[in-house]
């Protein structure tokens, strides 16, 4: 295949960007995304200029560093997939591929395609964990009898990468789709009961402080989403939210 690529370039958080177009042939329809970014960025350094910086680690769908917005959709056009695990036969020869790197407030650019999504650290920071007497003396997880539907569903929450597509698909830039995936690996589990009402006030209270907007429950971040993490997240965090503040 032979495409035009549109990309967002932005030397650094301070410097203001633009698209430039880039041009490449011989692109395999075998070959993900990111390797045909790889095979890009070779002919740029060629030619002696700065490759396009991109986020990416595990290039298997795990890590959710790899965030881009590929013809206006975040993760590009395939659903259920990261930008990784996406194949270049999903496009066709001749094509024009716009990408852009995630944009909302909270998660401002730091050069090219990368963006600053330490927001999210913060907010696990400030709730998403447990906290274990790992003395010796710690009781088996195994052990502890859990109904099968809750461990399933805490297991479908905790599929959440934190990639942050949730939040660059939500015209509000809203985070509640991350934040209430964490909340609900939680507080399915009895594990997660003791630090339940701190848990989830805290992680609210830090997700407003990072300045990402409210759900106005559009749905567009359940569908982007590339682990289907679903909206029933969203719900059970306002329900746990509401049953901490009585
Ligand atoms: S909820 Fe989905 S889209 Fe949002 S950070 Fe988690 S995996 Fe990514
Ligand atoms: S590089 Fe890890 S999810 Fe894509």
């Amino acid at each position: 295949m032979n495409l035009t690529l549109k990309i967002w370039r932005q030397k650094d958080a301070n410097s203001e960007g633009q698209m430039v177009d880039y041009q490449i042939s011989d692109v395999s329809d075998h070959m993900s995304f990111l390797e045909m970014m790889d095979v890009l960025n070779e002919q740029i350094i060629n030619k002696g200029e700065q490759p396009v910086a991109f986020d990416h680690d595990c290039r298997e769908g795990i890590c959710g560093m790899c965030s881009m917005y590929i013809n206006g959709e975040a993760h590009g056009p395939d659903r259920g997939v990261t930008t990784c695990q996406l194949h270049m036969r999903m496009f066709n020869d001749g094509d024009t591929i716009t990408i852009e790197p995630w944009k909302a407030a909270a998660f401002p650019v730091v050069k090219d395609l990368v963006v600053d999504r330490s927001a999210f650290d913060r907010i696990q920071h400030a709730g998403g964990y447990i906290s274990v007497n790992t003395s010796g003396n710690t009781q088996d997880a195994n052990s502890i009898p859990i109904p099968k539907q809750d461990a399933d569903t805490a297991m479908d929450a905790a599929t959440c990468i934190g990639c942050g597509a949730c939040v660059a698909t939500c015209k509000n830039s809203s985070a509640m789709l991350f934040v209430g995936a964490k909340v609900s690996q939680y507080a399915l589990l009895p594990q997660g009961q003791v630090e339940a009402a701190d848990r989830v006030k805290n992680m609210v209270a830090q997700m407003d402080l990072e300045g990402f907007g409210n759900c106005t429950n559009t749905g567009a971040c359940e569908v982007e989403c590339p682990k289907g993490i679903s909206l029933d997240n969203i719900a059970r965090m306002n329900r746990e939210l509401m049953k901490a503040s009585i």
